[in-house]
């Protein structure tokens, strides 16, 4: 039987969670669940890391104790995964003693083995990214990272001979093209081991840290944090001798964001060589989510909760916008406009509807039952293999962890469904009075819903538990073969009773604030405001355009100065009251719609000639968009 171990980064306690730690676990279950559906033996693991600067930091900052503060932030993080259907096997915290002793004795074999010297160190130390950076690293002076100044450390320390595992290092990259995927990020870490390694300097003195895992062959030092918290992969297991890591190692793949990519590629597999243990499978890298195309951060106030998404849109339709519109291993841009049109395109569209008419008409032309099925036309032949071919493109997709192209493979099924069905036409064929054929069309229909029904659960389990119920078929992970559906047709029996009604996915809007405030302020009345007349309005000339150009206006917070471009030689200087909403960088080559009659003004010395027309929202004013980008100049009406 296959063995698939999958792990998440452990989070940092320094943050409450948010949308970019959501992402990754529910991609890790995800395709935790997709291979229970292959029938393989299974272990998922996440937590947290919880020792460091950044976490004292932090629990002074809120005037807490650091065990205290790690114990309620850990457990933000532990009570919010079964809230977004995620089935982790375990949750590993570093405070655990059973990994501190397991850190220690890691520790002690790598020291007994020669691979750590005392020695000592100057370096641009960044508590954000908790650690040194090289002169060279740096990108003008500050952490390549957070932008920061780094603080200049100059102290005695503990040093890992990492350098001394290189090349068996890029031996084995070389050697095994899975290792680290996407291929770019293997390229990545390919080009950094061209370079000489520099040692790892893997402790900080108890004079300036007290908060971390002592070395057991020095009591006035702690361990540094990274090498602290990637045995959390194999303490969680039971290092060296546990049931779980006998079982698991080294059959791991380990799911990490881009941020992460040289302490996991790096890193941990010199360490694992070092302590003598076996290298782990493989190293999946995703990219960043950004929002509205900026990057996601406390101080812009667009940091996405997810429970708030759950909320919004129900916690499938949030699981399946993620997977389906990340490409993995690229960055992807989370809006909820697009989340709604992905929706409604996909789930309540596509899925959705294919759903309510077939019950409905398995109601209306047979009681609610599967009817009896009799010969196949090439026609049934060829939906019947598309069902196969998309399941196989499916599972390949999803082996290697691409459910954005796994997703729209199989979606091609559920799209070839509903023109089956147009093709078909089974309201005709129950006209004419043939049965047989309706009989068949219908049961070729309702086995297809099956498969989907199946196949979803990884992304959508809630709604695939819901569909299964609908089509009257039990459903258990453990009896579900996704090759076994991606090789054979199985048919729905005849005389299951099906559900009247589907209704999962009713269509969405895009709502601005939380639907208990909705309901809260529907009575409240709208305000009032003067009626004009059309003439009015038409005075106004309303041109879409394009900006070229964005900077701050010196001495005015809220500014932002704009050149935009009005189709045919049309050029424009907008002064506008976005600073406090947008990085000037981002607004390049964002569309807009400009009032182009205002009459001119001029603002901190800048004559201002139009206006940007902007939507206020309680994450800020944007930009009023139109939903696909129109050529400079057209007319808006
Ligand atoms: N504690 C370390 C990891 C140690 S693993 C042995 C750490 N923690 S973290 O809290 O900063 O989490 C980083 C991870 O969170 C990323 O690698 C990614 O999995 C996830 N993400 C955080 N923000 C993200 C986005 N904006 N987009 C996508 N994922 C991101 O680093």
């Amino acid at each position: 039987m296959n063995v698939f171990y999958i792990t998440t980064p452990i989070y940092y306690v320094n943050a409450h969670p948010h949308l970019g730690h959501a992402y990754t676990t529910i991609l890790a279950d995800c395709v935790h669940r997709f291979h229970r559906l292959l029938q393989e033996k299974t272990y998922f693991l996440t937590g947290t890391d919880e020792h460091g600067d950044k976490i004292v930091q932090a629990a002074e900052k809120n005037k807490q104790d650091p065990q205290g503060y790690v114990d309620a932030i850990s457990a933000r993080f532990q009570t919010l995964w079964p809230e977004l259907g995620i089935e982790n096997s375990d949750f590993i915290r570093t405070t655990y003693p059973e990994h501190k002793a397991c850190v220690q004795r890691i520790l002690q074999k790598v020291f007994d083995k020669g691979d750590i010297y005392f020695g000592e160190y100057g370096g641009y130390y960044c508590y954000g990214c908790e650690c040194f950076y090289t002169e060279k690293e740096l990108k003008e002076g500050l952490c390549p990272d957070h932008l920061e100044k780094p603080h200049y450390i100059q102290e005695k320390n503990y040093f890992f001979r990492m350098s001394k595992y290189q090349d068996r290092l890029r031996g084995h990259i070389q050697d095994n093209p899975a290792f680290i995927r996407p291929q770019q990020y293997r390229n990545e870490v390919l080009a950094m081991l061209r370079e000489p390694l520099d040692d790892l300097c893997i402790s900080r003195p108890k004079s300036r840290l007290t908060w971390g895992i002592e070395l057991p062959f020095d009591q006035d030092f702690v361990t540094y944090v990274w090498f602290d918290a990637l045995i959390n992969y194999v303490s969680a297991l039971g290092w060296p001798e546990g049931e779980l890591f006998r079982t698991y190692w080294p059959d791991a793949h380990h799911l990490v964001a881009k941020d992460i990519l040289k302490p996991h590629a790096v890193f941990w597999p010199t360490m694992l060589l070092s302590a003598g243990i076996d290298l782990y499978q493989g190293l999946r890298v995703h990219g960043y989510w950004k929002v509205d195309e900026t990057k996601m951060s406390k101080s812009l106030g667009n940091v996405v909760e997810p429970l708030e998404m759950r909320k919004k849109y129900g916690l499938d339709g949030f699981r399946y916008f993620l997977m389906r519109d990340m490409q993995f291993g690229h960055d992807g841009s989370f809006s909820e406009q697009g989340l709604v049109n992905r929706f409604n395109a996909d789930l309540a569209n596509d899925l959705g509807n294919l759903f309510n008419r077939t019950l409905a008409m398995t109601h209306k032309y047979f009681q609610g039952k599967v009817p009896p099925s009799a010969g196949w036309t090439s026609e049934d032949r060829d939906m019947a293999d598309l069902g196969l071919s998309a399941m196989s493109g499916y599972i390949e997709h999803l082996e290697a962890f691409q459910l954005a192209l796994g997703l729209e493979t199989f979606w091609e099924f559920i799209r070839g469904l509903n023109r089956y069905i147009d093709a078909q036409a089974p309201w005709r064929l129950f006209k004419a009075g043939e049965t047989e054929r309706l009989g068949t069309v219908m049961t070729l229909v309702l086995s297809g819903l099956r498969r989907i029904a199946l196949a979803v659960w990884p992304v959508m389990p809630e709604t695939s538990e819901t569909l299964c119920a609908q089509l009257g078929v039990r459903f258990a992970p453990e009896d579900v073969d996704l090759r076994r559906e991606s090789r054979s047709w199985q048919e729905l029996q005849p005389g299951i009773e099906v559900a009247k009604k589907s209704n999962c996915f009713p269509r969405q809007e895009f709502q601005l604030e939380a639907p208990e405030h909705k309901a809260a302020d529907s009575d409240s009345k709208e305000p009032e405001v003067p009626e004009i007349q059309f003439d009015d309005f038409q005075k106004l000339d309303l041109r879409s355009a394009l900006i070229t150009n964005a900077e701050r206006v010196k001495g005015a917070d809220k500014l932002l100065k704009l050149e935009v471009d009005l189709g045919v030689s049309r050029k424009r200087t907008i002064v506008s009251g976005l600073a406090e909403h947008y990085a000037p960088e981002t607004l390049q080559g964002k569309q807009a719609v400009v009032v182009t009659n205002l009459k001119p003004r001029k603002l901190r010395g800048i004559l201002s000639q139009g206006m940007v027309l902007t939507v206020e929202t309680p994450a800020g004013l944007k930009i009023l968009q139109g939903d696909e980008a129109t050529p400079p100049g057209s007319k808006v009406s």
